[in-house]
């Protein structure tokens, strides 16, 4: 059983911050960046709450999908920086688009956070035929959980949301999903009221930290040898099980980390880059919400179209990862 995306829409932030305006308060220039990265402007939230960009763009998918609201039998949304720890971003959204009939929960599977609720969606509208319509939401303020002060991380992130309203289908549909825990200390941010300031990386193995707290943590290096090998792997592994190959798939959308990443996946698994859906260089690395927002402005631009086979491929924190081969 596949899925079927009736309609997607998407939200971001007005405020922009551009390569240049990181050079008013770290050490960096546009050119590091830009060559680094691909990044050359990302958005940031500033007073909306990241449910309330989720709002936004499930209000959009709705239209877009041409449902009644009411039709919604689960809302799934994907984060890693919700306003609270609890409620989830799901509830409220689910609340406030009207979705009175709606289940709600949120997922975090990090950056590979929207493959994981697809793929969770697809599973529950196989086991509950009650259910018509799953909102899946990807909704992030990464900026509230960057230390700004850090220029190896705060230059790569940005703010955003996008959703998709999805039924069963028979159409084309696969997946693999992935973890590699031994590198959770690669990638880590911990909740507002905790974090401080600067850590270090220690800090992960204590509950009560002496230190005032890192918001968000990375090692670069590390995450980006995980994510060159993670994106074919998890394209591979879905395609395999339902016997398609790279040269079956019209488009890939990778998750929007680095474009040197996208590069050197798509020349591991021997694709040219025109078949890679890139938007990072205008969003930065939006986390969940990089695979739906680069899917629906490719959506929206007329590229990707009905029919056509998709790659769907994500890696973050967890160290996770997850593949979808499915038909748009
Ligand atoms: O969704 C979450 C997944 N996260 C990722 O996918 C991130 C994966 N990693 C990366 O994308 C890259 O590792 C980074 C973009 C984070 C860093 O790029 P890099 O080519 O690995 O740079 P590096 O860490 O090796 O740093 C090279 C130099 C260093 O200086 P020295 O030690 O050579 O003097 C850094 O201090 O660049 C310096 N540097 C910067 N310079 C100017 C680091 N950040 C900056 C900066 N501006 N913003």
């Amino acid at each position: 059983m596949g899925l079927n995306i009736l309609g997607m829409g998407s939200y971001v932030p007005e405020q922009k911050l551009t390569n240049n305006d990181f050079t008013k308060f770290v050490e960096t220039s546009d050119e590091w960046i830009r060559t680094r990265t691909g990044i050359v402007e990302r958005r940031m939230a500033g007073w909306e709450p990241t449910w309330y960009m989720g709002k936004q763009a499930s209000l959009k998918a709705v239209e877009a999908a041409g449902i009644d609201v009411g039709d919604i039998g689960l809302v799934i949304s994907t984060t890693v920086t919700p306003d609270f720890l609890t409620p989830s971003m799901a509830s409220i959204i689910q609340y406030e688009i009207g979705a009175e009939n709606a289940a709600a929960f949120d997922l975090n599977a990090a950056c590979s956070g929207y493959v994981y609720a697809l793929d969770t969606a697809r599973r529950f509208l196989e086991t509950d035929s009650s259910l018509k319509y799953v909102l899946v939401v990807a909704n992030e303020a990464l900026s509230r959980f960057i230390d700004f002060k850090d220029r190896t991380t705060c230059i790569l992130f940005g703010d955003g949301a996008a959703a998709a309203v999805v039924e069963r289908s028979d159409k084309l549909f696969s997946s693999h999903l992935g973890s590699d825990g031994s590198g959770a200390r690669s990638l880590f941010a911990r909740n507002l009221d905790i974090a401080q300031e600067i850590a270090v990386e220690s800090d992960f193995d204590s509950g009560f930290p002496e230190k005032p707290m890192h918001q968000l943590y990375q090692d670069g290096k590390a995450v980006y040898k995980f994510a060159v090998n993670a994106l074919p792997t998890a394209f591979e592994r879905a395609a395999e099980k339902v016997g398609i190959t790279k040269d079956d798939v019209d488009f890939f959308i990778p998750h929007q980390a680095n474009v040197r990443i996208i590069e050197t996946a798509a020349k591991k698994l021997g694709v040219s880059m025109d078949k890679f859906i890139v938007t990072l260089d205008h969003y930065g690395n939006t986390s969940s919400v990089s695979i739906p927002l680069a899917l629906c402005e490719a959506i929206e631009k007329g590229t990707v179209k009905r029919g056509m086979k998709l790659g769907l491929i994500g890696f973050g924190a967890g160290l996770t990862y997850g593949g979808i081969v499915m038909e748009y």
